[in-house]
Order: C-alpha cells, then structure tokens, then sequence
C-alpha cells in the first residue's frame, strides 16, 4: 500500500518531531478541512489574538511577542480579506494555515502563541463563535418576516377567507388571522434562536486538549473579550460537545418547517383554481413552453429547504451519537453541515420575507370562496343552541339537513326560504339569516385568539408593541 503518492514535504511542520514521513495523499485529502472551515478565519484570528492579549497579561510570553503576534493576525486578517492568502491543504485546517502563515509573516514569535491552548479548544471557540453570529442572523431574518406578516395582516383584518381542515373549508376566518398564526410560529423559532444563544455564550478558549493547562491562563479575560458571558466550567466538555450546533440545526429545522408550511400555501393559493393570491412578477418565473404559466418557484425551494437543513440536522447527530469524550476528529464532520443549513435558512427567511411584502391578497376571491362550502354551518348550529335552547349535539343534526336540503337544491344554506329552514325545524325564525353571512360569522368568534377583527387588531398591536 506504499505505491500511492505522498506528499513531499517529508513531516508536518507542526508536528513533525514525531514522524518521519507525510502524510499518503489520500489521507492528506480525508484530513483536511481547509475546503470548507477557511469560513471560519475570522473568529479564529478573533480568538488567537485574544489568546495571545491574554498570555503577555499573565506574563507567559513578553509584550514585544504579543504584539507582534497581534498585528502579524491582522496581516493575515487583511490578506484573507484581499483574496490573497495562500491556502495550503498540507495545513489541514484554517487553525494551521493561519499559524503557518503568522510565521512565515513574523517568525520566532508564531511559536509561542499556541501555548496554553490547543486546536481542540481553538476550533470549539471559534465554531461557537460563528453558530453565535449565525443565531444573530436568524433573529434578524425572523423579525423581517415578521414585520412582512404583519403588514399583510393588518391590511387584511378583516377580509374574509375560508379556513380549512383537512383541506376542506371549515370556518370563515380572517387573512388576518392566518397571517397572525405565522406570525406566532415565527415568533417562537426567534425565541428559539435567542434561548440557544444564551445557553452557548460560553468560552470553550483554555480548555487546551482536553485537561485544561498548567499555564497561568485567565479565561475569564478571553471569554470577556471575546464577548462570552463566562468561560465553561469543564475542560472535557467544552472540547467534545457541539450541543451547541445541534440547537442551533433543531431551531433551523423547527422554522424550516414553518417556512415549508407557508411556503406550500402560497403554491396552492396562487394556483389558478384558487387565486387567494397573486405574486408579484419579482418572485414568479415563467415557463418555455407555457405561455401562460407564472410559476412559484421561490415558495417552492423554500418549501424543499427543509429537506436539507433536517438532513444537515440529522446527519450532526448521527456523527455525535457514541462518541467517547473528549475529542475526536469525527466532529470534524460537524461544519459544512451547519455552513449549509445557516446559509439556506438565512436564504430562505430572506426570500420568504421579500414574498409576503410583495404579495397581493384578493379580498373578493378570498371571501367567495369564504362563502361557499356551507362553511357557516356551524353558526348555524350555534343560533340553534342559543335562540332555541336546542342541545348541541340535536342542532348539529338539524343543521346537517339543512345543509342536505341546500346541497340537494344547489344553493347556499343563506338562500333557503324560512319555509325550507322551518320544514327542518319549526324553532327556526327570520333572525337566523343574520348569522349566516361570513361577515357575521367570524365578527362573532370573539373568544381570546379567535378570528374576530377585533381579536387580530389586539393581537397585531401586541406584536408591534413587542418588535418596537
Ligand atoms: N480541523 C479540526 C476540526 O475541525 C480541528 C481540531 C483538530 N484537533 C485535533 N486534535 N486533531 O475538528
């Protein structure tokens, strides 16, 4: 097994007192994480250069060190910036690849600025870090949509659609009121995001390998500086856990699900036997062949981005289920999952947010439809209870045959005669026609959280009051 190539430069630089060859090129491309974890050089220069502060504050390596080694990661900052930094695979990883390049910048110093610490710690500081500004994303991606679902709910209030069940008209609701249940279910994914960020602020940095270190460190100092509310409190867990991604995945799961939700609703809504909506040409595309067609392709990746952020979730689990603490190279495999799931999320929160704010709702072909499919019966059957002190469960029956009796004819229950209505039951008066309008029907569910126009102005005011 010795005929593959190996890499020419015999040993690595960081490590080669040990060995006397290096690595077989298969294994260099198995090993290296330089592809993908380069996204991640600005928390790492970020947490080297607090290191370092901190070393030459406790008197472990002198001032002159610390500042060369402090500017030198600023060289290095402004070439990866520039597009000219020279990523080198035989570096494996982005922590190497900078400490290289530091050397190669300021010599004998780089030496010194891993002492203390290791690349166990170093790539849990700076993987927290960048989950921890992806946390801040999310909360700012969900605001925006919720600001976009508050805007469509307040201009629509009051505008009358079918709600289902089962896909079946159920209950006239208001387009407000359906706005306001996303408005929830997003309110709470941005709770999510924020609880994460809270249990995460924590500084895995002097961790070092997994022991922790016999060099007068101060954690408290790097967890401070680097905006941490405190060091964590155990050296192999702050090395070997990524609970930390995992929130963050199950938070992006949970609203990936919501934005699928939506995202499936707009489809059909659009679709011509609907047409609740219309979508505005910026987030439509055309067909080549079609003439006619206006497709909702954006709705429709939104809808599918699920598939891969419960995969990403999914797969980081896996890869962590049985692992012995404390590290293992295995949770190298925990990045491009996330990289890939925050990118799509922050995609599709942003193109779902720019959706709805350029989203027209057709009133008058909501509250057709509101109307159709006897979807007042149960109003109905209410009027029933109240005005004839009939049982529930008798004014459902009677109810029942009087949606018979319309379907039979083909009218709407509105347009029965008092004749018709009183063949079915004899308690039935004139005043029933005042329920039986959509408009009466969701002005009357006035119960906390129901439809009632005036229950969605409370609640889009609260939401307001909460965002402001
Ligand atoms: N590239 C590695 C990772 O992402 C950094 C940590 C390597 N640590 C080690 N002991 N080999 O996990």
């Amino acid at each position: 097994m010795t005929d593959r190539p190996q890499n020419k430069d015999a040993a690595n630089s960081m490590w080669g007192g040990r060995f006397a060859a290096g690595p077989d090129a298969i294994m260099e491309a198995i090993n290296a994480s330089i592809g993908f974890d380069r996204r991640l050089y600005a928390q790492d220069i970020r947490g080297s250069r607090a290191h370092a502060a901190m070393l030459a504050a406790q008197g472990i390596i002198s001032d002159s060190d610390a500042k060369a080694i402090g500017e030198g990661l600023l060289t290095v900052l402004s070439e990866i910036e520039a597009g000219d930094f020279p990523f080198r695979t035989a570096l494996e990883d982005i922590h190497m690849n900078v400490e290289a390049r530091l050397k190669e910048i300021i010599g004998e110093p780089a030496g010194r600025l891993h002492t203390g610490r290791s690349r166990n710690d170093q790539v849990a500081t700076d993987f927290r870090l960048w989950v921890r500004d992806q946390c801040d994303a999310a909360i700012e991606g969900l605001q925006a949509l919720i600001r976009a679902a508050l805007s469509q709910a307040e201009a629509g209030a009051d505008w009358v659609m079918p709600g289902f069940t089962h896909l079946q008209t159920a209950q006239p609701v208001t387009w407000g009121h359906h706005m306001m249940a996303y408005v929830e279910m997003f309110g709470r994914d941005l709770s999510r995001f924020q609880d994460a960020r809270a249990r995460m602020n924590e500084s895995p940095l002097g961790a070092a390998a997994l022991a922790g270190t016999g060099y007068p460190i101060d954690r408290d100092a790097t967890a401070r500086a680097l905006g941490f509310d405190r060091p964590m409190a155990n050296s192999l867990d702050a090395v070997s856990d990524r609970d930390f991604a995992l929130e963050f995945l199950s938070a992006a799961s949970i609203c990936a699900v919501h934005l699928s939700r939506l995202a499936e609703e707009l489809v059909i809504w659009s679709s011509a036997q609907f047409r609740f909506v219309s979508m505005s040409d910026k987030w439509s595309t055309g067909s080549s062949i079609m003439p006619q067609k206006r497709n909702p392709d954006a709705a429709e990746l939104i809808r599918a981005k699920i598939g891969r952020i419960l995969g990403a979730t999914v797969a980081l689990f896996t890869v962590m289920k049985g692992l012995p603490l404390a590290y293992s190279k295995d949770m190298q495999e925990d990045k491009e999952q996330v990289f890939d799931a925050a990118d799509n999320l922050m995609l599709a929160l942003a193109a779902m947010a720019g959706m709805l704010s350029d989203l027209t709702a057709n009133r008058d072909k909501m509250e057709a439809a509101a109307s159709a499919g006897f979807s007042t019966a149960t109003d109905l059957a209410d009027w029933l209870v109240r005005e004839a002190g009939l049982p529930f469960r008798d004014a459902h029956h009677v109810t029942g045959s009087l949606v018979a009796l319309a379907e039979s004819k083909g009218v709407d229950l509105s347009d029965l005669t008092l004749a018709q209505m009183k063949s079915v039951h004899d308690a039935i008066t004139d005043d029933i026609f005042g329920v039986l309008g959509v408009h009466n029907s969701v002005a009357s569910r006035q119960s906390y959280g129901g439809t009632a126009p005036d229950q969605v102005r409370a609640q889009i005011t609260r939401w307001k009051e909460k965002l402001a």
